[in-house]
């Protein structure tokens, strides 16, 4: 094994996807409350764009089941409108394979979907990964992505004693993911200078890091207490034995929050594109979250648990299943024991210690212009 891992890391998909069947979206007003906070920016970007052409394409890269973008498209169209009512609309969703479309196609028929308003809207799937080119070159007029792009590329192994979570890694293997994800950013970006047509935009958002001198890895890293109670608790399930200790020691969450600096890199002078991408905007916010706001009005810790457990799990479960539990089960329903044992002992935790891991939603956009 390398440092990168077993030669099928990247075969293997960082995520299969976000919980199917209502669970995901029941469970993410974290990232719907980041995703409505673009609306200023999805409005400007309209406001500059040519709407002089015979149709506008507008993609969500990562659009995961759908019900948090649907604001979104809304915002789009809603102000295409106001400046040519008739221009022909084409909304393009790209997710991977597993995401759960069906959700996805039910949220864009439903009471909360934008053909509500927009009938006359072209709907396109793009089943693909963002990583390559998902659509045709030149044909996108407005790029979004929000709370995606922080996947990596493929799944990680790499020696990772004693943590699970990015920034906390050792060296040299934080040095090792930082260059793996800086790789992945560029080949986000170029895939994206390739489809957008000159004169685009792309509205990027994704969790990221700030500088904190007070924690020891240098970084307010978003969800970092998050991580590290999600570690405490599959290392009771490894020293258990109910995981293997070995793979929990080479096991990394796929994903990697960015600072700004990371993020202007390729874009700026000196990167490899910083001739296709005029930089707009870079903001780095902090969003309120909804779990902790609760608890600290109803003081109520079981209900705290629940909510923010749910929340964790309609993210992470397909991927921690398939890098923990399933490769240390026998079966597929030792594997279902295994992820109900991490999420019933998670939720414990957050029971008994409420509001002391808080998910800090430290969130980064980045508004981008094609030359
Ligand atoms: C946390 S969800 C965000 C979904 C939605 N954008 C939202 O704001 O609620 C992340 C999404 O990114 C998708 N994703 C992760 N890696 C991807 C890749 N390489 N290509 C396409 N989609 C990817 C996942 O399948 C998932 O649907």
């Amino acid at each position: 094994m390398t440092a990168n891992g077993p030669e099928n890391d990247r075969d293997r998909p960082a995520t299969e996807g976000m919980g199917g069947s209502g669970f995901y979206d029941d469970h993410s007003q974290v990232q719907r409350g980041t995703v409505v906070g673009q609306a200023g920016r999805l409005r400007n970007a309209v406001r500059r764009l040519d709407l002089t052409t015979d149709e506008l394409r507008v993609i969500d890269y990562g659009c995961g089941p759908g019900r948090n973008s649907m604001a979104a498209f809304h915002t789009v169209f809603a102000e295409v409108g106001n400046h040519r009512p008739d221009m022909p609309l084409v909304a393009v969703h790209n997710d991977q394979f597993g995401n759960d479309w069906n959700d996805l196609f039910a949220n864009i028929r439903g009471p909360g979907g934008y053909l509500v308003d927009f009938p006359a809207t072209r709907v396109e799937a793009s089943v693909e990964s963002f990583y390559d080119s998902v659509a045709s070159g030149g044909a996108i007029d407005l790029g979004m992505s929000f709370m995606s792009v922080h996947w990596l590329n493929g799944a990680v192994h790499m020696p990772s004693p004693g943590t699970f979570f990015f920034c906390d890694l050792e060296e040299p293997a934080r040095q090792e993911l930082a260059a793996r994800a800086a790789q992945d950013w560029t080949r986000f970006f170029a895939a994206r200078a390739g489809e957008l047509r000159s004169g685009g935009w792309l509205i990027v958002e994704t969790l990221s890091s700030v500088p904190d001198a007070d924690d020891p890895s240098g970084l307010l890293a978003a969800g970092r207490w998050n991580y590290r109670a999600c570690y405490r608790v599959a290392e009771t399930m490894a020293d258990e034995g109910l995981i293997k200790r070995d793979l929990l020691d080479q096991y990394v969450f796929p994903v990697y929050f960015r600072n700004e600096q990371e993020a202007r890199a390729p874009l700026e002078a000196g990167g490899d594109l910083a001739d296709a991408f005029e930089v707009v905007e870079v903001a780095n916010e902090l969003y309120p979250t909804p779990h902790e706001e609760t608890f600290e009005q109803d003081g109520d810790a079981a209900a705290y648990a629940s909510a923010y457990v749910g929340y964790v799990r309609a993210y992470s479960e397909s991927t921690l299943r398939a890098g923990l539990f399933e490769p240390s089960a026998d079966s597929a329903s030792e594997a279902d024991v295994l992820t109900d044992t991490f999420y019933d002992r998670l939720e414990q935790l957050h029971r008994d210690e409420p509001g002391r891991h808080p998910s800090e939603t430290q969130s980064m956009t980045l508004v981008l212009k094609r030359c």
